[in-house]
């Protein structure tokens, strides 16, 4: 099973560009090309969050005309840029989307992984945060078939990479999402967005990854008086591919037109 990974396009209207410095909406359509000429062809495709920038339906009509050349199945989770209820109005046909609440839906019919979107977004806030309902919820989901293997995909991630203008808006109550975590030992991989960057390290017992995001790069700046910045870097995406033998693999893979193919010997 192969499952590509797209995060924060952060989508405008037809002709405007993000934060008027680039053109983020021919960005996505260059990782949705990307994805399509793929082999093997992706099973399933996932958009974590921030689709659009400013929540206005003008962007979601351009998030809708792009996302129609992605012919697989594609699940999404809205992030903080996106505005709930326009998402929902946009893509009503994505009939596993709840129709009120936060947007934590499971995908158990896709292929042997199963999919578990915790939507951790707090509308008109930057940060994110696990409540005790959505905790609830996604116990019992686990709990309700324990062996099977399973990516849970959230927008905010639930720890703090040492970026201050980062660590400021995640999603907090980390430790009681990693206290319930760690009791379901087939949770393959947890999947963010947020942080504009790919970053990984063991969470819950479990490996946790962020995508880059298809437009601008957050500055990786580490340190407590470091001032927000973002870079227009090679963008990219992650491929998680899904084998019984090894588990869940993935890649990191830049968007973009590079030299080759070469002899390779
Ligand atoms: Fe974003």
């Amino acid at each position: 099973m192969w499952i590509a990974q797209l995060s924060d396009p952060h989508l405008r209207p037809r002709g405007t560009l993000y934060k008027d410095m680039t053109d983020s909406n021919a960005m996505f359509a260059a990782a949705i090309e990307q994805i399509k000429v793929l082999e093997p062809s992706p099973d399933l495709v996932l958009l974590t969050g921030d689709i659009v920038d400013e929540g206005e339906p003008s962007e979601y009509r351009t998030a809708s005309e792009l996302l129609a050349a992605i012919k697989a199945p594609l699940r999404i989770i809205p992030g903080n840029h996106d505005e709930r209820s326009v998402l929902r109005a946009t893509f009503r046909e994505h009939a596993y989307l709840p129709s009120s609440g936060p947007l934590n839906y499971v995908d158990d019919l896709s292929g042997p992984v199963r999919i578990v979107a915790l939507d951790v977004s707090v509308p008109v806030f930057h940060h994110g945060h696990v409540d005790d309902d959505s905790l609830g919820w996604l116990d019992k989901v686990l709990g309700s078939d324990p062996s099977r293997p399973t990516l849970i995909m959230m927008h905010q991630p639930p720890f703090a990479c040492g970026v201050p203008y980062l660590d400021e808006y995640c999603c907090r109550g980390g430790d009681r999402l990693a206290a319930v975590i760690a009791r379901y030992p087939a949770v393959e991989r947890i999947v963010c967005g947020h942080v504009h960057r790919h970053m990984q390290l063991r969470f819950a017992g479990t490996l946790l990854c962020t995508a880059p995001s298809t437009t601008t790069a957050i500055a990786l700046r580490p340190y407590p008086t470091a001032k927000p910045a973002c870079f227009i870097e090679p963008p990219g995406f992650l491929l998680h591919h899904w084998k019984p033998d090894t588990g869940l693999l993935t890649h990191s893979i830049p968007i973009g037109s590079f030299p080759g193919p070469f002899p390779f010997a």
